[in-house]
């Protein structure tokens, strides 16, 4: 690094007067094309001067709230309340990037129930040589719970899915400023030996052979329209500071980089590492093509992102980031890879990605890498995937699709995030239950292998109530559907291992495919056979009185009428319960 030409182009003095006032920039500048859907307009905001203070509980309004508080500014920022919320540990120790940093805090998602995992902090970072690294090394800090997600969101738990919604609805459109801390140094030479300094934990050692970049925001913009996309892409580093990126088929990046291919002319790109929670959530996140993920993160955190132009490409990335490789996705350099660990809980085989060749990059002092752990399930890949897709999913049936009936979608972290869907539903007509199925199916072509619909009193977050509807709800031959021409996403399941390159796979001739349940009741049900409510919240006071252990009330804790009791039997019911013969009469019924 020593003949590393570094140039300093934050003046240090102006840094605090910058994080108190922002200057809007001009945009577009006559000479930059705007993207589409760049800012549509440029008010003269200020970025508020107030800390995210952790947000007050006490009160119930989120609009109320939010007025009171500001987002984080920096990841930095965001670290101080993660402390302060003890859900960090400050690791003071050195420890070894490739053997020993992420099995480590896996073991929060082996060993530990979900409501004490924190994130890492860790200060030391060494490698198996035995170079000791610069940059710390912050894990487990957007997603390994939900409680450390609702802080990433800047909100309460409960408070996630509305605040999911309002981004959908109502994004606001980032905003550019004329300079941010991540262009605070300049590395305009040696970018391999640059890259190589940067601590890439192996996550899994003993099977990866692959170092692997996973909280690591890809900027591209459309060659056509210039429509900015926004994603994580897994980026594999290789010895020597090289880089390919893992896009997927039908990612959005990965469009821009086919339409790259048919113009003849390099993908410009810029990773971003270090940005603020909200970023990670919203690259994180399946939108249609076109949807403006630094307007999502916006939303979320209720003010615009303020954005800095790149040095060597008309692209922007966040100010307050932690550092940014500008380059070009290669149009035909590939590189081998090897395997890694998937969100399917398995390895992912070789396969070939294309290069990414850096040409600049700009950093904070001492800039802090942060690192998702993902792959086996739970882990914060498999949370950041079920919150954001159940909020879309959910959004897109009542929205795009129109079906108002629709109450909730559940996905099961176990899946991956991604794989096994319930939906509640009031349908209105049986028709609808397989509208909602085969809808939700059509969403995205890879997301969701198993789709069930239930019934308004069963829980779709809760697999026990699940099964219970699936046993008792359904009939195989009448119920159940396959469909296919779906894309396999990383499924040892739908293409052998043996073959090379089988996870990218799509199986010819139908594809893969996925299953579709109707687990709604077809006809009115006899009641459900716990005691009726009244009994219960009785019981439940009598429970407080006998100071017996806390209860956690699960759902249903009584029992309730489907529309099938004759009167006869209700009235039976209530005989017996008051000691009475219950009296013969009537229709009999059984
Ligand atoms: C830790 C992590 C690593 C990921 N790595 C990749 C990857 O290498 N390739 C890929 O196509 N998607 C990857 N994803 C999934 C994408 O982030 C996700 O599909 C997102 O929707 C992509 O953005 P896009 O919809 O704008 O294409 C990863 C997600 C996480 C959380």
């Amino acid at each position: 690094m020593s003949t590393t030409k570094r140039r300093v182009a934050w003046k240090r003095s102006f840094a605090p007067a910058l994080s108190r006032f922002v200057f809007i920039w001009t945009w577009p500048p006559s000479t930059i094309p705007a993207p589409r859907s760049f800012p549509k307009k440029i008010s003269g905001t200020r970025a508020s001067s107030k800390r995210f203070a952790a947000p007050d509980l006490s009160t119930n309004s989120t609009r109320n709230r939010r007025s009171k508080v500001s987002y984080y500014t920096s990841l930095r920022d965001y670290i101080k309340t993660l402390e302060s919320r003890e859900k960090l540990f400050r690791i003071q120790r050195e420890v070894c990037r490739e053997t020993e940093l992420e099995p480590l805090v896996r073991w929060q998602f082996r060993g530990l129930p979900e409501s004490e995992r924190r994130a890492f902090l860790f200060e030391k970072v060494a490698s198996v040589t035995g170079r000791q690294y610069n940059m710390s090394v912050l894990s487990g800090a957007c997603a390994s719970s939900r409680a450390i997600y609702a802080l990433g969101m800047g909100c309460r738990e409960e408070e996630i899915f509305d605040r999911w919604i309002n981004a959908q609805k109502h994004p606001i459109d980032p905003v550019v400023v004329p300079m941010g801390p991540v262009q605070e140094i300049d590395i305009d030479s040696h970018h391999d030996d640059a890259v190589d300094s940067i601590p890439v934990p192996l996550a899994n050692p003993g099977f990866d052979s692959s170092l692997r970049l996973t909280a690591a925001l890809w900027v591209t913009a459309d060659p056509e329209t210039g429509q900015r996309n926004v994603g994580i892409y897994s980026g594999y580093i290789r010895k020597g500071g090289r880089i390919s990126v893992g896009l997927g088929a039908g990612k959005d990046s990965r469009i821009h980089l086919d339409k790259a291919r048919e113009k003849g002319a390099p993908l410009k790109a810029a990773v971003v590492i270090g940005p603020t929670p909200n970023l990670i959530y919203a690259a994180a996140s399946t939108f249609p093509y076109g949807v403006d993920e630094y307007a999502v993160a916006g939303a979320i955190a209720g003010k615009p992102l303020e954005l800095v132009r790149c040095r060597t490409a008309d692209l922007y990335v966040p100010a307050q980031a932690e550092m940014i490789l500008e380059g070009e996705v290669s149009l035909d350099e590939m590189d081998h890879n090897w395997p890694f660990g998937e969100f399917s809980g398995y390895m992912a085989g070789r396969g070939k990605y294309p290069r990414f060749i850096v040409k600049h990059i700009t950093q904070r002092k001492n800039p802090i890498l942060l690192d998702l752990v993902a792959a086996h399930p739970p882990c914060e890949g498999s949370k950041l995937k079920q919150i954001s897709t159940e909020a879309i999913f959910y959004h897109g049936l009542k929205e795009n699709i129109g079906m108002s009936g629709v109450k909730q979608v559940a996905i099961h972290e176990e899946s991956g995030g991604w794989g096994f869907f319930v939906i509640q539903l009031k349908a209105r007509q049986p028709a609808h239950a397989w509208q909602a199925l085969n809808s939700a199916a059509s969403l995205t072509p890879g997301l969701g292998k198993i789709f069930i619909v239930v019934d308004e009193d069963i829980d779709p977050h809760d697999l026990d109530a699940v099964m219970w509807a699936l046993v008792f709800r359904v009939q195989p031959h009448r119920d159940i559907q396959t469909v296919t021409g779906r894309r396999p996403m990383m499924d040892p399941s739908a293409v052998s291992p043996a073959q090379p390159g089988w996870h990218h796979h799509y199986p010819e001739p139908h594809g893969s495919s996925a299953l579709l349940i109707n687990a709604l009741r077809k006809w009115n049900y006899p009641p459900v056979a716990l005691p009726a409510k009244e009994y219960m919240e009785r019981a439940r006071q009598l429970w407080q009185e006998l100071e017996l252990p806390p209860l956690k009330p699960k759902s249903p804790w009584h029992g309730y009428e489907l529309g099938h009791w004759p009167e006869e039997l209700r009235n039976a019911a209530a005989a017996v319960a008051a000691w009475r013969e219950p009296e013969e009469g009537g229709k009999k019924e059984s």
